[in-house]
């Protein structure tokens, strides 16, 4: 039987029961999904999701300080009193190497903690891309892709994405998805834009929002396509590598 393939343009738009028994994957390209990305392929032990501060604070304190860091953004800026904001920058191997770090950010963690709910819940980024895609082919049950977008819109990052992940299933395994629920759309858009992800970024919305409060080079960093070949994998409250 051929798998189904569910986009979903934003987090809001997530039905928890409906994921049940998918393969999620979740993309928040600007930036959380690449800062998380990128703090796990530089050697972090876990990452922790969070939907807000308050669970954040809670979570950082069932660690001994020196084992945790607190990261995470409000409109884009770093949190008073946290260790690092959102930029992929900060998370170098010298910080965060064999540390747990908890992060909460406005729509990432967000969509990853209602994405909790699949069988299998996977952090998806430009960064790596087709190293989730290599793990949804060997998975034989149906696939949830879920955009984390922003305040319950979409975003185009997020969907070019999403898009690009839906058409490499279908290309790479010809015959066995069936692409349903707006995956189709989202896919002939991210085809449009291949080869051209920088730009898509900084004409993006929140690429020029990020652009104007200094963080433009993020914006290379989180178009930096299959520079990470990782899955981390969300289970049990925490994001490890598989
Ligand atoms: C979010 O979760 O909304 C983003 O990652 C915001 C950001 O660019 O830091």
């Amino acid at each position: 039987m051929r798998k189904r393939i569910r986009f979903y343009p934003s987090g809001a738009e997530v039905n928890e029961q409906e994921i049940v028994g998918t393969t999620a994957a979740v993309a928040d390209v600007l930036r959380a999904t690449s800062t998380i990305v990128t703090a796990l392929g530089n050697g972090c032990k876990a990452v922790i999701p969070a939907t807000d501060i308050k669970t954040a604070l809670a979570a950082v304190r069932s660690f001994r300080r020196q084992d945790v860091l607190l990261g995470g953004e409000r409109m884009g800026r770093k949190i008073d009193g946290f260790d690092f904001g959102n930029s992929p920058q900060e998370y170098t191997r010298e910080r965060v190497e064999d540390k747990v770090i908890v992060i909460t950010t406005t729509n990432g963690t967000k969509a990853l903690v209602y994405a909790q709910t699949a069988v299998r819940t996977v952090v998806l980024s430009f960064l790596n891309l087709t190293a989730i895609a290599d793990f949804i082919l060997q998975q034989e049950r149906d696939v949830s892709v879920i955009a984390a977008g922003n305040d319950g819109d979409d975003s185009i990052e997020d969907t070019v994405c999403c898009g690009l992940l839906i058409d490499q299933l279908v290309r790479r395994a010809p015959g066995q998805f069936q692409p349903c629920q707006a995956s189709p759309r989202a896919a002939q858009l991210a085809v449009a834009q291949q080869g051209k992800i920088q730009q898509l970024l900084r004409q993006s919305p929140h690429g020029e929002y990020l652009t104007s409060i200094g963080y433009e080079s993020d914006l290379t960093l989180c178009a930096d396509m299959d520079s990470r070949s990782i899955v981390p994998h969300y289970s049990h409250g925490r994001i490890t590598i598989i």
